[in-house]
């Protein structure tokens, strides 16, 4: 799939304010820093579409992105950052939990894993919430150029036996990807338009 045009459309923090149209829409979500905006940016083509910044906690707020003007890709805050040690009604946001419990356009979230790191706690926890909650989800293995092929292809191998041995059944469909480099850019493309016409 080609993107053609891509544009900011709102900000906010109330899942009700959320664009009312009902298109398609595709939401990226991860630890504060793994590269959710940077992918926006990268998939887009853009340079600063969505806000990016090597401090973490630069996204606040949920922003839409219309995307060929028929579906929607969302930029959320980060988890993790600041509020690691408390519980995970606690650590996840009200209005970021709202977002996925009631966004009833949303097709799949995209959970974005930093390649270099051993599988974080939060992220299993927030990925179990999303299965609690019955919403589809994909890994996005963010960072890929920071590390080579070979551990790519082991870091990925790693985080398929954790989520086993968390009680998933397989491993969800996953990315690997980096925004410098524009890896992963036409599988992502391809794997939304695929599920936008199911
Ligand atoms: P929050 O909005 O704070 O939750 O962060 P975010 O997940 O949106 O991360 P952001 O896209 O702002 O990127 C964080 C930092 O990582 C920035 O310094 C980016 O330049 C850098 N970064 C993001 N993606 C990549 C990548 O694929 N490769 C490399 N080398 N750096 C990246
Ligand atoms: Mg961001």
């Amino acid at each position: 799939m080609k993107i053609n045009t891509a544009e900011f459309v709102v900000s906010n923090s109330e899942v009700s304010k959320c664009p009312q149209e009902r298109l398609p829409e595709y939401a990226f979500i991860g630890r504060s820093n793994v590269g959710k905006s940077s992918l926006i940016n990268m998939l887009t083509n853009h340079k600063s579409l969505a806000k990016t910044s090597g401090r973490p906690g630069k996204t606040q707020l949920i922003n839409h992105f219309k995307i060929n003007n028929n579906w929607f890709l969302v930029d959320l805050p980060g988890y993790g950052y600041a509020r690691v040690s408390k519980k995970t009604k606690e650590v996840f946001q009200q209005f970021i939990t709202d977002y996925f419990e009631k966004r009833e356009q949303l097709v799949c979230a995209f959970v974005l894993i930093d390649i270099r790191l051993e599988a974080q706690a939060i992220d299993l926890e927030f990925i179990t919430y999303l299965g609690e909650i019955e919403v589809p989800f994909c890994i996005i293995f963010t960072k890929a150029d920071k590390i080579s092929k070979t551990k790519t292809d082991s870091h990925v191998a790693a985080y398929r036996k954790k989520l086993l041995a968390n009680n998933w059944e397989e491993m969800p469909p996953y990315f690997v990807t980096s925004s410098t480099e524009g890896t992963g850019k036409e599988k992502l493309l391809s794997y939304i338009d695929e599920i936008n016409t199911e």
